[in-house]
């Protein structure tokens, strides 16, 4: 078994080290979307920290005598406080342990990673940054939809639905991009698709919600700006989901038809 261990630790390129907080990435949930950095901090890591959106999968990748603490939010529900987040993080380096504070998706995307650099910085903690595939360009690639398209789609926005109310638009600005990426927009897609329509978009554009990406249970809705809640609703699916809106959405069509003469 040591011997075993050994093995292990010599393949490992990327180490953590001790007292230090790696704030990494871990995908959208397929473990094989993990990059081999963040798999390496993960294999030789004291203690991990991590979100609800991090996968079965992924977290099937810590080492059994690893240090697991789940401080995510559930939906709308129960969560560890920030503040308290903060301080585990602190006090886990100080005490020398090599603390990796695992998100899902990209840490830097909606991950509110620069609070926790904030309270890394001003205790004096060293840490680092280890980017993840975001699910903002997983969901729709899983779905085969590219966020851009060469002369069709040149720009892109990533916005979050979850401050969403009426009269305070999280599309404001941003609603012309090409493509829009919606995270967190499952419980208001209603109200994001309406407000779409009253800033000009016009209700036949196409538009996709993406369940579940890269995981066994992925399923993708299409429809338009003006169906796409029905459409979703009577579908089934729900969170965690990414809504894209473009004419983007109109190329997995178009790789269906071509899937469909090749077979
Ligand atoms: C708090 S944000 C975190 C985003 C994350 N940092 C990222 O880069 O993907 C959570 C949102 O990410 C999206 N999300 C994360 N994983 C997903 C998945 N596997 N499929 C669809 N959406 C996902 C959903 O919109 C969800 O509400």
């Amino acid at each position: 078994l040591a011997l075993q261990g050994i093995r292990v630790m010599d393949s490992i390129r990327w180490p953590a080290r001790r007292g230090t907080v790696y704030l990494v990435g871990a995908g959208p949930g397929d473990p094989g979307l993990l990059t081999l950095k963040a798999r390496d901090l993960l294999a030789s890591s004291d203690a991990v920290l991590h979100d609800q959106l991090v996968s079965k999968e992924v977290l099937a990748m810590v080492p059994r005598n690893v240090k697991r603490v789940a401080v995510g939010k559930i939906g709308h529900g129960r969560h560890t406080a920030q503040s308290e987040i903060h301080r585990m993080l602190v006090a886990l380096a100080r005490a020398g342990r090599r603390v990796v504070r695992l998100k899902g998706g990209c840490p830097t995307v909606f991950g509110r990673v620069g609070e926790e650099i904030e309270a890394l910085a001003a205790a004096g903690v060293p840490f680092e940054i280890v980017p993840g595939v975001s699910s903002a360009l997983a969901a729709p690639a899983a779905a085969g939809i590219p966020v851009t398209l060469r002369g069709r789609a040149t720009s892109v926005a990533i916005v979050t639905g979850h401050c969403a109310r009426p009269g305070r638009s999280p599309l404001e600005g941003v609603s012309g991009a090409d493509t829009l990426v919606v995270l967190m927009g499952t419980r208001a897609l209603a109200t994001l698709m309406s407000e779409l329509r009253a800033a000009g978009r016009d209700p036949d554009t196409p538009a996709a919600f993406v369940s579940r990406a890269t995981l066994p249970t992925e399923r993708t809705v299409v429809a338009t700006l003006g169906t796409l809640p029905a459409a979703v609703a009577e579908a089934g699916v729900g969170a965690p989901g990414v809504v894209v809106v473009g004419e983007v959405v109109r190329f997995r069509e178009e790789l269906g038809r071509v899937a469909a003469g090749a077979a």
